[in-house]
C-alpha cells in the first residue's frame, strides 16, 4: 500500500467512500443529516487534488485524508480535518495517511491540527492511537414541542442588540474565566478576536441576543443564529452560543429558562434542530448541556505538533 496524492481517476471513488461514511453516521446517529450531493463534493475534491492524499492498494483506494489549512487567532496557525475529510479502515491506514499529510501540513506551519470525528470509540480511538485528544463536542437537539421553564422571581428577560456592547463583554468575561480555569486551563490561545465577532454578532440581523435582567442589571445572557449549512447539520438549524450566567446567579434556572425561551422562539420561526459546542473540560457546561437534552454528534478531536 502506498499514500499518494488524489489523481482525478481517484475521484470517484473517493465520493463513495465518502457519501457510504456520512450514511453510516446518520445511521448511527439520528441527530446527523446524511446529506450529501455527489456532483458538489467530486467538485471540491477536484479543486483540493493537490491538498488530498489517497490509499492506493495496488490501484484500488482503500482511504483518504484531507485537510484545510486555516490560521486563526483563537485556534492558532492550524489545519482542519471535517467528517467528510477522512475514510480509512483500520489505525495504520490512518497512520499512514497521516504521516504523509502531517508533514505537508507541518512544512506550512499547520501545527494545531483538529479533527470532527463521529463520536464513538470505534471512531476517535484510531485517533487517540496518534496523538490526538477530546477537545469540543458538537451537541444537537431535536425541537418538536414549547419548553415550560420560566424565570425565578425577580428576573426577566428582554431581546438585546448593537446597544449592548458592554453588557455583553462584560458577561462573556464570564464565560472566559470559566474555560480559563481548571480542569480546562484554555489559557494558551489569543481571546482578543473574540470579543470583536461578539459586537460584529450583535449588529447582525439573523443573530438573536437574549438577555437576562436581575434589578435593571444583565445577569446572562445567550447568542442565536440559524446555522451554516455543514457537514451532518441539517437544515432550519439553529444555533445557540455565548451562554453564560454571572456566578452570584448560578444555580437558580436562570439558563435554564434562558434556553427555553430562545428555542421557544425559534421553534416558533420553524426550527427544527438546535445545535451548540462545549468544551469537553467545562464539565458544568457539558452537565448542563446533557441535562438540557443535547445530544454528542461529533467531538473536535486536537493534536498540537511538537508539544508532547
Ligand atoms: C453552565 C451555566 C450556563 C449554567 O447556568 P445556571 O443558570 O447555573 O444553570 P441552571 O440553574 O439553569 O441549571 C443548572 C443547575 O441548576 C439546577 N437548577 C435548575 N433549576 C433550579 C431551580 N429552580 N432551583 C434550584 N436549582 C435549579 C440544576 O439542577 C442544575 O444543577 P447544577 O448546578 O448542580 O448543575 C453557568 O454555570 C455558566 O454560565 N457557566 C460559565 C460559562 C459557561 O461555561 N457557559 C457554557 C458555555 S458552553
Amino acid at each position: 500500500m502506498i499514500v499518494r496524492p488524489l489523481e482525478p481517476r481517484d475521484v470517484d471513488a473517493v465520493v463513495a467512500r465518502v457519501k457510504e461514511r456520512l450514511s453510516d453516521d446518520a445511521r448511527r446517529n439520528p441527530l446527523l443529516s446524511s446529506d450529501f450531493s455527489e456532483e458538489h463534493f467530486s467538485r471540491a475534491l477536484t479543486d483540493a487534488m493537490d491538498q488530498t492524499w489517497v490509499l492506493d492498494d495496488a490501484g484500488r483506494v482503500m482511504g483518504h485524508l484531507y485537510g484545510a489549512l486555516l490560521e486563526s487567532t483563537e485556534y492558532g496557525n492550524g489545519v482542519w480535518i471535517g467528517p467528510d475529510g477522512v475514510s480509512f479502515e483500520d489505525t495504520d491506514q490512518l497512520a499512514a495517511l497521516y504521516a504523509t499529510a502531517g508533514t505537508a501540513w507541518i512544512e506550512k506551519g499547520a501545527l494545531e491540527q483538529y479533527a470532527w470525528v463521529f463520536d464513538d470509540p470505534s471512531d476517535t480511538t484510531p485517533w487517540y492511537e496518534l496523538g490526538f485528544a477530546r477537545m469540543h463536542v458538537r451537541g444537537v437537539l431535536s425541537l418538536s414541542e414549547e419548553r415550560p421553564h420560566r424565570l425565578p422571581p425577580g428576573y426577566s428577560l428582554r431581546r438585546g442588540g448593537p446597544d449592548d456592547p458592554e453588557l455583553a463583554l462584560v458577561i462573556d468575561g464570564v464565560l472566559d474565566e470559566a474555560q480559563r480555569q481548571g480542569p480546562s486551563f484554555a489559557i494558551s490561545f489569543e481571546h482578543t478576536s473574540r470579543a470583536a465577532e461578539l459586537l460584529e454578532a450583535l449588529e447582525d440581523d439573523e443573530v438573536h441576543y437574549y438577555v437576562v435582567e436581575h434589578s435593571g442589571v444583565g445577569v446572562a445572557q445567550c447568542l442565536t443564529f440559524p446555522l451554516e449549512s455543514r457537514r451532518g447539520s441539517f437544515d432550519h438549524t439553529l444555533h445557540v452560543s455565548a451562554v453564560a450566567v454571572t456566578p452570584e446567579h448560578e444555580h437558580r434556572g436562570v439558563a435554564l429558562a434562558l434556553i427555553d425561551h430562545a428555542l421557544n422562539d425559534a421553534f416558533a420561526a420553524g426550527f427544527r434542530f438546535v445545535e451548540t459546542n462545549w468544551r469537553v473540560t467545562n464539565r458544568r457546561a457539558s452537565n448542563f448541556w446533557v441535562r438540557y437534552g443535547f445530544r454528542p454528534t461529533y467531538v473536535r478531536l486536537h493534536r498540537t505538533i511538537g508539544s508532547g
